[in-house]
């Protein structure tokens, strides 16, 4: 499918259809009311109808806004492969919502269709959007810049959605290779052997049952004149079974999306560096498989973690700050940042505090995460600011260690995640850290707004973002 945005009035463009986004108010103006009202339309959010004699497609919504038009065009984009047609014309009304609209097309209309034997063939080819405007130059570029997002976003999906089987730590270690050499990235590729000299027992613990060998992935964009340096940091479970305190078997179908920390992590510096930003960026994977066996892990284990604080196992479970623990530890000690950010599909608490749909948010700084709610809602992702507190840090007390990697309470699972990480952020780095719990966001089983079936590639929308305008 090929999208492009050409400096034509709309009316010298030839396709099969054209589209046109209307509000209710707009309906009763429109020439077609009549014939739209007998087919039913009335112009609500997310519907659409086709007037086939015409060549149109209508799409309701309920504004004009960039949240409204994302999910219009998302839906516009499946009635359309629905369809037999092969080219398509759209008119691009404001700069303010061009991203939302590409955003829309290309993630709305994303499949994964890997693992199918006859994928169904999708007729259209050609999506054309018409701008005419004298500021054409201007629009071209946050067109330009929204497809380079749109495309990592893609691309962090495919990853996530990859069954454990094909992608596991090794293989997730060689697409990151092959990432760095696409992208003139550097990168360096720590195995279990270099992990032990680095004491990194935390994350070593949480891989040792697996027949993958663990590995920490860290690939570098370094540009001529960056202005800052950023260290983000990925979740890379390739895959979660719980370990000893084994997940619930329903619970385990999805823990393939365990390592979607990590593949957002991959997205981010893929747009950054094809967006060519001003930004040193620096990108820490611990890539592990979290399973059974003889050797593995167990509860009542006490690991000693590589910035020599020790852990009391209580839940082989709660793996994915072990293993951040250590990866967290080596980032801070590799590269000093100014800000450092990670991702993770660390807790199904954050889903209880804020629902599926949202990001949630955790730090020290009060600015920061203002900065970064901001870019969320910019780019269209949710995100939500869960308090840390002292009281809930308590709960992580333990009797023989010095921390314990479950909280002794049931309540504000999300939180007490978080406040284990911190314990791993050096002081100098508290105000410029802030962990991003995607355990709802990164995933889903039912489409909403331009989600698909699938992965989302929560996070790469976002950072970009951040990142664009740091
Ligand atoms: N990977 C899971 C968190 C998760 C759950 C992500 C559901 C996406 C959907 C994580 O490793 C985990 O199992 N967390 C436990 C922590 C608990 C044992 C303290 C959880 O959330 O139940
Ligand atoms: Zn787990
Ligand atoms: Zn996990």
């Amino acid at each position: 499918m090929k999208i492009e945005l050409l400096n034509k009035n709309i009316t010298d463009i030839k396709t099969d259809v054209l589209v046109e986004f209307l509000t209710a108010d707009e309906l009763l103006q429109h020439v077609e009311v009549r014939i739209l009202n007998k087919a039913g339309f009335k112009a609500e959010q997310d519907t659409t109808c086709f007037l086939h004699e015409k060549g149109m497609l209508f799409c309701g919504i309920e504004s004009k806004k960039s949240d409204d038009l994302r999910s219009a065009s998302s839906c516009m984009i499946k009635a359309l492969k629905e369809s037999n047609y092969e080219s398509v014309k759209i008119n691009v009304f404001s700069k303010k919502t061009l991203s939302a609209l590409v955003d829309g097309i290309v993630l709305g209309g994303y499949e994964y269709t890997e693992y199918k034997s006859k994928p169904k063939e999708i007729t259209l080819k050609e999506i054309s959007l018409a701008c005419d405007s004298p500021d054409f130059a201007k629009f071209e570029m946050i067109f330009n810049e929204a497809l380079t997002i749109a495309n990592a976003t893609c691309f962090t999906r495919d990853i996530v959605n990859t069954i454990p089987q094909d992608l596991h730590p090794q293989t997730l270690a060689a697409l990151a290779q092959k990432l760095a050499k696409d992208n003139q990235l550097g990168c360096e590729i720590l195995q279990e052997t270099d992990l032990e000299k680095e004491n990194m027992h935390a994350m070593l613990a949480v891989g040792r049952a697996s027949i993958h060998g663990s590995a920490l992935i860290h690939l570098t964009y370094k540009p001529a004149n960056s202005k800052k340096i950023v260290s983000l940091v990925g979740k890379g479970l390739t895959y979660d079974s719980g370990g000893l305190s084994l997940k619930p078997a329903a619970s385990m179908v999805t823990m393939k999306m365990d390592k979607a920390g990590a593949c957002a992590v991959l997205g981010m510096i893929k747009a950054a560096s094809e967006l060519k930003l001003d930004v040193e960026i620096h990108a820490f994977i611990g890539a592990v498989e979290n399973m059974i066996g003889a050797n593995a892990y167990k509860p009542d284990d006490v690991l000693v973690s590589r910035n020599k604080t020790t852990i009391e196992v209580r839940n082989t479970d709660a793996e994915g700050r072990l293993v951040l623990a250590d990866v967290l530890s080596y980032a801070q000690d590799k590269v000093k940042a100014d800000y450092i950010f990670d991702f993770a599909t660390l807790t199904g608490a954050c889903m209880v505090a804020l629902g599926q749909y949202t990001t949630g948010i955790m730090g020290h700084s009060h600015t920061l995460k203002h900065d970064i709610s901001k870019a969320g809602s910019n780019s269209g992702e949710l995100t939500g600011s869960l308090p840390f507190n002292k009281h809930l840090k308590k709960l992580l007390k333990s009797e023989i260690a010095d921390i314990s990697n479950v909280s002794s309470k049931p309540y504000g699972g999300a939180i007490t995640a978080g406040l284990f990480l911190d314990k791993f952020i050096n002081d100098d780095m508290k105000n410029k850290w802030l962990h991003f719990d995607i355990a709802g966001s990164a995933y889903t089983e039912t489409p909403w707004d331009c989600n698909v079936y699938g992965a989302t590639g929560a996070g790469v929308r976002l950072m970009s973002e951040y990142l664009k305008n740091i």
